[in-house]
């Protein structure tokens, strides 16, 4: 991204067009007031596309993506299936409620195992086995699978809502920030999810977002990105 597009970028998302953002104090209120998270989390973060990962992070099938959403403690799976389709799915057991895959981060598996009672699911999240399955009689398999998180893919950039049914599609929803993240060119090498911004740049939250995600290092900037290799091919979820 050129230094051109960039200001332009801050021109419109923080400059003059908006006088309703003032140049006052900001109040400490919205930081600590348990009423205003509350209606933040339900006006703002419920119906919002919220970044989980770029598809270069989960590159072959098996290899999935735990994400945990504390603003609504949820926890969500991202995960490439044998067809080479990320899907999303809530990390709870439908058994009793379990996560079936344990810890944050990355892994990689062939299916996933809840560890409480042993049920397993393949990677596009059907019930795959059920342990003593004669204990349970009448069980439909079939209804009994991972819950899908809504989930939906911009320019390889994954994005979860917590929403069922988004009032807005993602690409309507990031309207101009869709035309900024297609200036990232997909074929560069992502080795992992891990950041690092060595000193001398203190960045804006918006160019945080953009240095996580494959930013061309400036001058004074280096991003690594890189899957921690201990991690590699060891499942989370079994
Ligand atoms: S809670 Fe997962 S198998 Fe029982």
């Amino acid at each position: 991204m050129t230094t051109d597009v960039h200001d332009d970028l801050l021109e419109r998302f923080y400059g003059p067009d908006h006088p309703e953002l003032g140049s006052g104090p900001l109040s400490v209120e919205p930081y600590i007031s348990p009423t205003y998270f509350a209606r933040e989390r339900e006006q703002i973060f419920r119906d919002a596309w919220l970044l989980a990962c770029h598809e270069t992070e989960i590159p072959e099938p098996g290899d999935f993506l735990v994400k945990e959403i504390p603003i609504f403690r949820s926890s969500v799976i991202c995960v490439r299936g044998t067809d080479r389709r990320i899907r999303a799915f809530h990390n709870v057991c439908k058994h009793r409620g379990n996560k079936v895959a344990c810890g944050e981060g990355y892994g990689s598996t062939k299916a996933f195992f809840c560890r409480f009672h042993g049920w397993s699911y393949t990677l596009d999240g059907r019930l795959r086995g059920v342990p003593e399955s004669d204990r349970f009689p009448g069980l439909d398999k079939r209804s009994h699978g991972l819950e899908p998180y809504t989930m939906d893919v911009w320019n390889g950039f994954v994005f979860l809502n917590a929403a069922r049914k988004p009032a807005k599609g993602l690409r309507e929803y990031l309207g101009t920030l869709a035309d900024v993240l297609d200036l990232f060119p997909n074929e560069l090498p992502c080795l992992g999810g891990r950041s690092f911004a060595l000193p001398g740049v203190c960045p804006s939250p918006f160019q945080s977002f953009l240095f996580r995600h494959k930013r061309p290092p400036a001058r004074n900037q280096v991003h690594v990105s890189f899957r921690n290799a201990s991690k590699r091919g060891k499942s989370l979820g079994s």
